[in-house]
C-alpha cells in the first residue's frame, strides 16, 4: 500500500490501513511468517499474496452460505477491503483431529479423530502468550456476555461444517483452525482476520498411505520446507474447485 493510506495497526502477518469510508479498512497481507509467539520468524516471498487470495475465496464461499464476515472485496492481490471491526480478544480454535498443542497438553495422540469438534478459547494477548481460557475466565474477564459466547460457539461449529466440506472436496483434511471475531459498526458479530494455511491445519488426502503431509504453516513451524509450494497447491485446488462449481 502506498503512503497515502494511514497505517492503523501492524500485526505479525498483516497491516491494517484506514479507508476513506470510516466503516471500512484495507488489510495488507505480509510475507512474514512467525511461530511460537514470534520466537521463530522468516519471510516467504509471495506468502502474503497467497494468503490474501485464499482467504478472499473462502470468505466469498462463507458469504454465499450466510456466514457473516468482514470481507468486502480485493484492492489488489495482497490487500483486501473489509468492514472495520472491533476485534474480540479471543482466539477461537476448533479441532477435528488431535494435533499440535492438544497433544502436548493431553494424552491424545497426534492424528486421533475427535468424537466431536472441540472448541478451545485462548486470550488474544501476546505478552501473556495467548493462554487457554475457561468459560468462567471468559465471564470473569467480561470479554463477551453469555449470548455472544453462544453465538460465537454455534457460528464456529457452522463454519467448521462448511469448511470441512469445502476442503474435503479439494482433497484436504481440515484438522483444526483458528478464528477471530469482532463487532462491526452496527454492533453485529462478524468473522474477521483470515482463513488461510497460516491459521488452518490442512492435510493432503491425495495419498495412498496414511502419512501426514501438511500443506499449511506446520511446514514452517516444524521445519519441513516447501511452504510456498504447499500454499500454492491449496490456492490452485481452490481455483479448480471454483471453476468446476
Ligand atoms: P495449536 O495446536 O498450536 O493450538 O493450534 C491450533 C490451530 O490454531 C492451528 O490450526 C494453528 C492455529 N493457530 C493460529 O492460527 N495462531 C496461533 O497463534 C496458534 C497458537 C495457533
Amino acid at each position: 500500500m502506498n503512503s497515502q493510506y494511514e497505517l492503523i495497526y501492524e500485526g505479525k502477518a498483516k497491516k491494517i490501513f484506514a479507508h476513506q469510508d470510516p466503516d471500512k479498512v484495507f488489510i495488507e497481507f505480509k510475507d512474514e511468517a512467525t511461530a511460537f509467539n514470534a520466537l521463530k520468524k522468516a519471510k516467504f516471498e509471495g506468502k502474503g499474496e497467497l494468503n490474501c487470495l485464499i482467504s478472499s475465496k473462502i470468505f466469498e464461499y462463507l458469504i454465499k452460505n450466510n456466514i457473516p464476515n468482514h470481507y468486502l472485496g480485493l484492492k489488489n492481490d495482497n490487500t483486501m477491503i473489509a468492514q472495520k471491526i472491533r476485534i474480540i480478544p479471543l482466539e477461537v480454535v476448533l479441532r477435528n483431529t488431535a494435533y499440535g498443542s492438544l497433544c502436548k497438553e493431553t494424552t491424545f495422540k497426534p492424528g486421533k479423530i475427535l468424537e466431536k469438534p472441540l472448541i478451545d478459547f485462548y486470550l488474544k494477548n501476546d505478552s501473556l502468550n495467548d493462554p487457554l481460557l475457561t468459560r468462567d475466565r471468559i465471564n470473569l474477564l467480561k470479554i463477551i456476555d453469555d449470548d455472544d459466547f453462544e453465538f460465537i460457539y454455534n457460528l464456529t461449529l457452522k463454519i467448521n461444517n462448511l469448511l470441512k466440506a469445502f476442503f474435503k472436496s479439494i482433497n484436504l483434511n481440515l484438522v483444526d483452525f483458528k478464528l477471530e471475531y469482532g463487532y462491526n459498526s452496527k454492533g453485529e458479530i462478524v468473522l474477521g482476520d483470515e482463513i488461510s494455511p497460516d491459521n488452518c491445519r490442512l492435510w493432503d488426502l491425495n495419498l495412498k498411505n496414511d502419512t501426514i503431509v501438511s500443506l499449511d504453516k506446520d511446514r514452517f513451524r516444524n521445519d519441513l520446507g516447501g511452504l510456498i509450494d504447499a500454499y500454492s497447491e491449496i490456492n490452485k485446488r481452490i481455483d479448480n474447485f471454483i471453476k468446476c462449481n
